[in-house]
């Protein structure tokens, strides 16, 4: 059967562009991105708001209101989400007829797209629903624990990952350790951390770590952290949920055997997708899925989702040939561009912490901030209605930090440099009457 996906890969995309050097990846269309002088380097890209703002006419936005909270899922450009709509209609109308013959075989060249946007091999990775899909996957399956073991894991990490190592200690019989992050970080203390955390509790075998994480957007020394826990013998287990695509690198990158993604936030693909990773000859480290048989490859049976949204999976090359085409160096950019905006100015307010590092290492595009001594839930809950009542930006509190709660704020590649502006002047508004 032809396949009416594979029509729909124009994506009304322009073919002139010169973005990344994959100008010839996309059909040629008038809505697309302009040619762009491809001899800027990301930095200087993510100052060219008339390629911002051609990037930012392919997304769909909330009316009235300023978007930055773009951290709890990332929307579809258009032309994915036409992809999308398209595949959604074939595979509603050829049904099981499609899924049953040929919906694996065409999965095929998707998974060995989707490895190579990774870095890794096809034989490495299995689709999930999401991060959380893929973690607790991993985690519940990591098989090298048994009693008087430790399992740790830190205040920033993500509560269902949280939970599902707490669980552990059901599970495996295992002691679970939570240390706390340094606040203010900076990548010498958030290395210290682990060392100290490591050093006084030499029973641990499996560490939790997040290389983005959600609350305050600190991205940590993935590679160093991994290399100082496998010279105690320690395996890592890494949140990537957020980093993949938010920031420029590959999976093997973070040198961690185990490894969750997202391919919803900052990939731009449609809800339900995720990935675990689990390096080839780490495999046996992790169980089959709760009793699953064999499969080919093996590493599919490390994780069964039954009846996934087919016509997501299908949107893969759309999704992934638009991120390329922005480019992930430029996404990266341009979202640290945005953040510095509001963020740096307020750095030595003495009314604002702002939580997430300068060291343009130890952030991506999102950054946390509370009034100082505001800890409280309620107080920046408070916080955020007040962006969003009188100043109409949204944003979104977060609470579990060990120093206090916060308000998080996540521009997109449709943000400019305007919406940051008015965070920026909101927030001095607010402190200078706090
Ligand atoms: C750091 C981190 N890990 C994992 C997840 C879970 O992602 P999902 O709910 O898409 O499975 C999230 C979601 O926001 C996250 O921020």
């Amino acid at each position: 059967m032809e396949i009416s996906r594979r029509s729909t890969l124009g994506l009304g995309l322009a073919g002139s562009l010169s973005l990344t050097g994959c100008t010839n990846r996309l059909a040629s269309v008038s809505s697309g991105f302009p040619a762009s002088d491809s001899t800027l380097t990301p930095q200087e890209r993510a100052r060219d708001e008339a390629f911002w703002k051609s990037v930012a006419d392919q997304y769909d936005k909330p009316a009235d209101i300023i978007q930055l909270e773009n951290a709890n899922w990332g929307v579809m450009s258009k032309p994915v989400q036409a992809e999308y709509f398209a595949n959604t209609e074939m595979v509603n109308r050829e049904s099981s007829y499609y899924q049953r013959r040929d919906y694996w075989p065409d999965m095929q060249p998707i998974l060995q797209q989707t490895a190579n946007l990774l870095g890794v091999s096809p034989d490495e990775i299995v689709f999930t629903r999401g991060a959380t899909e893929a973690l607790q996957a991993l985690i519940g399956g990591y098989n090298k624990l048994g009693p008087g073991d430790t399992v740790m894991y830190c205040d920033l990490d993500y509560p269902s990952m949280v939970s599902a190592m707490t669980w552990l200690k059901e599970r495996r019989g295992v002691d679970v350790i939570k240390f706390n992050m340094p606040e203010p970080a900076t990548r010498e203390s958030v290395l210290a951390a682990y060392e100290a955390a490591l050093e006084a509790n030499p029973k641990v075998k499996l560490l939790l770590t997040t290389h983005v994480g959600h609350r305050t957007g600190l991205a940590i020394p993935m590679a160093e952290i991994t290399e100082m826990a496998e010279a105690r013998g320690v395996d890592v287990i890494c949140d990537a949920a957020h980093s993949f695509g938010q920031i420029d690198f590959k999976i093997p990158d973070l040198k961690a055997p185990f490894v969750g993604i997202n391919m919803h936030k900052w990939v731009g693909a449609p809800i339900g997708i995720g990935l675990a990773y689990i390096r080839r000859d780490r495999l046996e480290a992790i169980d089959p899925y709760m009793g699953e048989g064999p499969t080919d490859p093996a590493i599919r049976s490390r994780i069964h989702s039954g009846t996934v949204n087919f016509a997501a999976f299908l949107t893969l090359p759309s999704v992934i040939d638009f991120h390329d085409a922005i480019g992930v160096a430029n996404k990266d950019a341009r979202l640290k561009y945005l953040r510095g905006l509001w963020a740096e100015p307020l750095r030595d307010h003495p009314g604002v912490d702002i939580l997430t590092p300068n060291d343009p290492t130890m952030h991506g595009g999102i950054t946390s901030f509370r009034l100082t001594g505001k800890t409280s839930p309620e107080e920046n809950i408070s916080l955020a209605k007040r962006f969003l009542d009188e100043f109409g930006i949204f944003t979104v509190h977060r609470t579990g930090l060990a120093h206090g709660a916060c308000v998080r704020v996540a521009p997109s590649y449709f943000n400019t440099p305007s919406d940051v502006d008015a965070l920026r002047a909101a927030i001095l508004e607010i402190a200078s009457t706090a």
